[in-house]
């Protein structure tokens, strides 16, 4: 059985992506913070499909303290249970703030949490990946476009603007993955981004001020049930043949912003790797 492994698996995409999953036979574990949403999370899944197949995970994800001690958790886990393989990384768990908040770390919590969290936790992991020439998928977002990176003030401490916070984070999230496949595409590991459209999730209304709690009440209201985007992870993970774009949409392959370019994700990597205090290397073709 192939084992996915979802952040954010306890409420809104994550959550649906798991119950999709688990449908469609695949081993899921669930990452995500709160014990009580986890469960809650756990027994949905299991009245939609009492086989399912499901193992939940506590960290928060926004301490890269706690992204260490998850993934020596799932490595022993895939060690004991599935021959040290890994089919996917679904980095999902995200977040929206209001105003300037950061980690233990001192990093501004949307760009810790969005971007920094998978670029570990996808470190962390990528030998039980490598093993099972696995797929990268981020949940990304069409706001990722017009915006650039502030390469001279990344953690936005000067002028924080919290979507520019959110937008840069989204962007963060296509340039990782085309990174990931610029250097482990030798070692048959495939990166995508998921782009959900406008989903009715909580996400504005966790620990947002008021202002952003009420026109996130309202603009959820439009937006599709979190089934939808998870059909094209789903898509994604179940071709047989890794599909060749990088961003994808209501399973189909979708633009996206020209900043996503192979200079700009080597730039990403090299100061992502220095916030981590990680080196990725890089695969090479032989
Ligand atoms: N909703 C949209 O319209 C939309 C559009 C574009 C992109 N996205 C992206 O979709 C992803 C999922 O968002 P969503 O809309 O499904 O929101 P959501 O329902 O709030 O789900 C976010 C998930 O991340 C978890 N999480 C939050 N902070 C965490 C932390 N510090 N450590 C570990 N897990 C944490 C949440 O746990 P709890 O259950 O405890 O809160 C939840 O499971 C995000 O990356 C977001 O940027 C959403």
């Amino acid at each position: 059985m192939k084992t996915i492994v979802i952040t954010g698996a306890s409420s809104g995409i994550g959550l649906e992506t798991a119950c999709t999953l688990t449908k469609k036979g695949f081993n899921v574990l669930g990452v995500a913070r709160s014990e009580a949403n986890c469960s809650r999370a756990e027994e949905k899944i299991l009245s939609e499909n009492p086989d399912a197949n499901i193992t939940f995970f506590l960290a928060d994800l926004m301490q890269q303290r706690e992204v260490h001690r998850v993934a020596e958790e799932i490595n022993k886990y895939l060690n004991e249970r599935c021959d040290g393989e890994l089919y996917a990384l679904i980095n999902n768990a995200g977040c929206v703030r209001s105003w300037y908040m950061t980690t233990e770390e001192g990093y501004e919590q949307q760009f810790a949490l969005n971007h920094l969290a998978s670029f570990l936790l996808t470190y962390k992991l990528m030998p039980a990946l490598i093993k099972a020439h696995g797929r990268v998928i981020m949940t990304g977002s069409e706001s990722h476009k017009g915006i650039k990176v502030h390469w001279d003030n990344v953690k936005l401490f000067r002028r924080y603007n919290p979507l520019t916070a959110y937008k840069q984070s989204k962007l963060c999230n296509i340039l990782f993955a085309k990174g990931l496949n610029d250097r482990y595409a030798a070692a048959g590991i495939r990166a995508y981004v998921v782009d959900p459209g406008l989903v009715n999730t909580d996400i504005g209304n966790k620990e947002t001020g008021s202002l952003v709690n009420l026109i996130w009440s309202i603009r959820k209201r439009y937006g599709v049930s979190p089934e939808i985007p998870a059909r094209t992870f789903a898509f994604l993970c179940e071709q047989e043949i890794p599909p060749e774009g990088l961003y994808y949409c209501l399973c189909k392959e979708k633009n996206y912003s020209r900043q996503v370019t192979s200079e700009n994700a080597d730039r990403l990597f090299e100061l992502s790797e220095r916030l981590c205090d990680i080196h990725y290397g890089r695969v090479q073709m032989i």
